[in-house]
C-alpha cells in the first residue's frame, strides 16, 4: 500500500465539463466559475479547448475566455490543442500551458479528431517543437483507456504503445482518460501498473468518467499503486460529445470528500468548491451531480 500523501488535482469542469453541455453559457459565467475554483485552492484549472467551433460549439469563446481571464499566482491555466491551428490560436492569446489529446482506439481517434492515431501524434511533432521552443508545458491525454464507445475492449498494450508515444515526445505529464466511465477496479489496476511500467507513475494522472458509477471505486483502487494526479470536474459535469453515452467526469467534490477522509492532502476548501459547483450548475439549469456536494449542502442548511 503506497497510497500518495498529496493529491494534485486537475480541474477539467471549464473544459471538459461545458464542452458536451447543450446550454449555452456566457464568457463572463465561465470567467466567474474558473475563478471560483482558483479561490477554492484548485491549483490546475483547463479552461478551454483550441478546437474547432464547428466540431464544439461550447468552446468557441475560447479567445475571450484567455482574454478574461484573472490569472491567480501560482495557479496555472491549461488548454486543449489538437493540432498547429490551435497552437497558434492559443498562443496569440496568451496560454503558457497546454494539453494535446490522443486515443487508444483508432475508432474513437477518428470520430473525436478526424484523423487516425498515429496521424494525431504526427500533428503533436510540431506542437511539441514550437511549445518546447516557446517555454510552454505539455500535458497529454489518452482517452477510452478502458474501454471504447465503438471499438469496444481497448487492449492494454495499445493504451500502453500511446502513453509511452506521448511520453517520448516530451509531455511532462499523461493523462489516462476512462472516456465512457465504463472501467472496474481490477481493469483500472491492470491498466495503471501496466502504463506505469514505461511511464513514472509520478508522470501519470487519471481522468475517470463516471458514466457506469465506478469512477470512486477506480480511483481508490489506482490510488494504491500510488498515483498522484486526479483529473476531475466539479459538479460531476461533463462527457466528450464524440464518444456516445459518456457522461460527467467524476465529481471533484467527491473526489475531494474521498481525499480528506483518507488523509491526503489536495489543498482544495470544500465549502467553497461546492459553491463554485452550484454556480455553475445554476447557470446550466441542471442539479449538482455530486453526492458529497449535496450531502454537505443539506448538512448546512
Ligand atoms: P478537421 O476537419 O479534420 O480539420 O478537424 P482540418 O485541418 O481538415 O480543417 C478543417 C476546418 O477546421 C478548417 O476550417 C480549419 O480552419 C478548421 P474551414 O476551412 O472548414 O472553415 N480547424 C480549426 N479551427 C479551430 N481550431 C483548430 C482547428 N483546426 C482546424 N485547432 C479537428 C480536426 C481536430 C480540428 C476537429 O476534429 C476538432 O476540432 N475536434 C474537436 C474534438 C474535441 O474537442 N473533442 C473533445 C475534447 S477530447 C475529450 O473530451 C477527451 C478528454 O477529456 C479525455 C477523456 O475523457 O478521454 C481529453
Ligand atoms: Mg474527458
Amino acid at each position: 500500500m503506497t497510497f500518495p500523501q498529496r493529491v494534485k488535482i486537475v480541474e477539467v469542469g471549464p473544459r471538459d465539463g461545458l464542452q458536451n453541455e447543450k446550454a449555452s453559457v456566457s464568457t463572463q459565467a465561465k470567467l466567474a466559475f474558473i475563478d471560483q475554483l482558483a479561490d477554492a485552492g484548485l491549483s490546475v484549472v483547463e479552461v478551454t479547448a483550441f478546437v474547432s467551433p464547428k466540431w464544439v460549439p461550447q468552446m468557441a469563446d475560447h479567445n475571450e475566455v484567455m482574454q478574461g481571464l484573472k490569472r491567480r499566482p501560482g495557479v496555472r491555466y491549461p488548454v486543449l490543442v489538437p493540432n498547429m491551428q490551435g497552437y497558434a490560436a492559443a498562443r496569440a492569446v496568451g496560454a503558457d500551458e497546454i494539453a494535446v489529446f490522443a486515443a487508444a482506439s483508432e475508432a474513437f481517434s477518428q470520430k473525436n479528431i478526424n484523423c487516425s492515431i498515429d496521424e494525431s501524434l504526427a500533428r503533436f511533432a510540431p506542437v511539441m517543437a514550437a511549445a518546447k521552443q516557446d517555454g510552454v508545458a505539455v500535458r497529454g491525454y489518452v482517452s477510452c483507456v478502458l474501454g471504447c464507445p465503438y471499438q469496444g475492449d481497448v487492449p492494454i498494450a495499445d493504451v500502453v504503445r500511446v502513453a509511452k508515444a506521448l511520453y517520448d515526445i516530451g509531455c511532462y505529464e499523461v493523462s489516462l482518460g476512462d472516456t465512457i466511465g465504463t472501467g472496474t477496479p481490477t481493469k483500472a489496476r491492470a491498466m495503471l501498473t501496466a502504463v506505469a511500467s514505461v511511464v513514472p507513475m509520478a508522470q501519470l494522472a487519471v481522468h475517470f468518467h463516471d458514466t457506469w458509477g465506478q469512477a470512486l471505486a477506480n480511483l481508490y483502487a489506482v490510488l494504491e499503486l500510488g498515483v498522484a494526479t486526479i483529473d476531475s470536474s466539479a459538479a460531476g459535469l461533463g462527457g466528450c460529445p464524440y464518444a456516445k453515452g459518456a457522461s460527467g467526469n467524476v465529481a471533484t467534490e467527491d473526489v475531494v470528500y474521498l481525499l480528506n477522509g483518507m488523509g491526503i492532502e489536495t489543498g482544495v476548501d470544500l465549502e467553497k468548491l461546492s459553491a463554485a459547483g452550484r454556480f455553475i450548475t445554476a447557470q446550466l439549469g441542471k442539479a449538482v451531480a455530486s453526492k458529497a456536494a449535496v450531502a454537505l449542502a443539506a448538512r448546512n442548511q
